[in-house]
């Protein structure tokens, strides 16, 4: 069976508030999307790496893949407005039977992650990687909170995420119905009511979004390097 990595890095990153796209960004002395298809680029499951970016950087990742991913195939395609089109663009350049998606913002994904997902993909057509929830979650509206969820029955849900290209593709079709652009894939596949299987992840591959965040992520490369 064949896998191939795709690893969205077109958002903007408005939350972040910095003057490039968030993949872009430097950590760690590296670009953050990089770190990602570092690893990628090291599993031997892996067929080839898709890397989606912003119009603008196309060259820039091209020369930064090819001098990081030491021979292993790699494709950059250009991103689309909202990340379900951005995955689809990855997605339309990928022949593999299977396709793991990747946000950029969460530099710390393992390889033994990755291994915890295909694993995964034996009894699932589609897997996510997940956390339990460990704060108190609430309802609100406006200043007032509201009902209080039972966290016992809740995940943090994570990327990687892999799929059958095949159903993968055929969901597509589905996100340009929804009310609001979906947040992940596995939304999509569940309308096509595909179970979604979990593999337990990591809290430390956490999503970068705000500048606290990166500040958080350099704290963590000063003290590991990997
Ligand atoms: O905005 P957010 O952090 O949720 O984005 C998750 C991932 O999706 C990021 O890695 C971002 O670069 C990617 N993305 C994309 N194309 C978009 C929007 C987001 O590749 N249009």
């Amino acid at each position: 069976m064949t896998i191939d990595a795709i690893i969205v890095a077109a958002g903007s990153g408005s939350r972040l508030g910095a003057p490039i796209p968030k993949g872009f960004v430097s950590l760690g002395g590296k670009p953050l999307f990089l770190h990602s298809v570092l690893q990628f680029a090291k599993h031997p499951r892996i067929d080839k790496i898709i890397i989606v970016a912003p119009s603008a950087m196309l060259d820039e990742t091209t020369a930064l893949c090819a001098a990081h991913t030491g021979g292993r195939p790699f494709e950059v395609v250009i991103g689309g407005k909202e990340r379900w089109q951005s995955v689809q663009n990855g997605t339309n350049s990928s022949l593999a039977d299977w396709v793991m998606i990747h946000d950029c913002a969460r530099p710390f994904m393992t390889i033994e992650l990755i291994d915890k997902i295909i694993s995964a993909s034996q009894d699932y057509d589609a897997v996510i990687a997940a956390v339990p929830e460990i704060d108190t979650i609430r309802y609100f509206k406006g200043d007032r909170a509201g009902e209080t969820l039972d966290r016992s029955k809740i995940i943090r849900v994570q990327t990687p995420q892999m799929f059958k290209r095949e159903a993968l593709k055929k969901a597509f079709s589905h996100a340009a119905t929804m009310n609001r652009p979906p947040t992940d894939e596995a939304m999509l596949m569940e309308a096509l009511d595909i179970p979604v299987g979990i593999a337990w992840g990591d809290p430390l591959n956490f999503k970068i979004t705000t500048q606290e965040d990166l500040h958080i992520a350099d704290a963590i490369f000063a003290k590991h390097t990997r």
